[in-house]
């Protein structure tokens, strides 16, 4: 049995992020990939850094190859990441480039990106981290040189170029009850009273294990949330445990609680549509010498393994 198989039953999209390096090397890495999952996101290949280096070149060549083998295997693929304050090339940050040039260039960027992926990508993270922990604007790249209304623009550019595209604003610390969840909510009321396309919140839900999410303002955060309309994909889930504790059985069974429980609180939601975590093996994680995934270093199955398992 496997994730994928379980998760089918429950209508559930279960998923991880992964890299262009150990898919391109490791046979292991590509067999759990579509044994264990029938989602995708691509973790870095799609900022823009990486696929729009230079102003008048796309480099699709790493990011078809991942998207190809999601087809060929039936697995969906997550875009992310649009709009960002973090992997942007010089040569838009140091661009010197007027308010309009600015945008020109931001449409652009996006509506080549998202026709190039027309059909191949159900969802993108179109803006992600946007706000501040205190609900405020991040005062970013895009912020600084367009103003507040990049992000309305860039939802409507996305939603011009893939009419059937989920649209998702990501963040992390979004998931419980804070006033960055609360900006968050308020932003998508308004943009669905003034008919802004949005259609997701991604909660990225990076955490550890002496970092307990509150689970019942999760619930609640998601029930405002259906009550918009809107859905929600976990997006970049891992749960760091201490450098030091990393070798015990308590550490890798309180890790599995908390991925057993966040499992729990989005099966429950009915608008909880996606389980994705930010990679799958200890081996390959941008948090690698916390042990944050389900699987360890020799994709050998972790205690949050089993337990995801016995939910499903
Ligand atoms: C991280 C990747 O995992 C790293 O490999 C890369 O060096 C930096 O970005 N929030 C996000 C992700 O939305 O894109 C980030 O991914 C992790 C935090």
């Amino acid at each position: 049995t496997s994730l994928r198989e379980l998760a089918k039953k429950k209508n559930l999209l279960i998923g991880t992020s992964l890299r262009h390096w150990p898919f391109t090397r490791e046979h292991k890495y590509r067999e759990i990939l579509y044994r264990e999952f029938n989602t995708i996101t691509i973790e870095n290949a799609m900022k823009i850094e990486n696929i729009h280096p230079q102003p008048d070149h796309y480099n699709f060549s790493e990011s078809d190859l991942l998207v190809d083998f999601a087809s060929d295997h039936q697995m969906k693929v997550r875009g992310h990441t649009l709009v960002w304050d973090k992997g942007l090339p010089t040569w838009i940050t140091e661009g010197k480039y007027s308010k309009e040039e600015t945008k020109r260039i931001l449409k652009e960027h996006i509506q080549m990106i998202v026709s190039h992926y027309k059909g191949k990508v159900f969802a993108w993270d179109v803006v992600n981290e946007a706000f501040h922990d205190d609900g405020t604007y991040r005062d970013n790249f895009w912020f600084r040189s367009i103003g507040p209304e990049y992000i309305e623009l860039a939802f409507r550019w996305a939603h011009e170029a893939d009419p059937d595209a989920l649209l998702f604003y990501n963040d992390y610390n979004n998931e419980g009850s804070n006033a960055k969840s609360d900006t968050i909510y308020q932003m998508i009321s308004d943009f669905k009273k003034r008919g802004v396309p949005i259609h997701g919140v991604g909660f990225q839900l990076h955490t550890a294990i002496d970092q307990k999410p509150d689970l019942k303002a999760i619930s609640k955060n998601m029930k405002r949330l259906a009550d918009l309309n809107i859905q929600v994909h976990i997006t970049e889930l891992d749960v760091k445990v201490n450098k030091k504790q990393a070798a015990t059985k308590e550490a890798w069974d309180q890790q599995a609680e908390i991925y057993g429980d966040l499992l729990k609180t989005c099966l429950s939601a009915s608008n909880c549509k996606a389980f994705i975590m930010w990679g799958f093996t200890d081996r390959h994680s941008w948090l690698e010498e916390y042990s944050p995934l389900i699987f360890d270093k020799n994709y050998n199955p972790k205690p949050a393994y089993q337990k995801l398992i016995d939910i499903l």
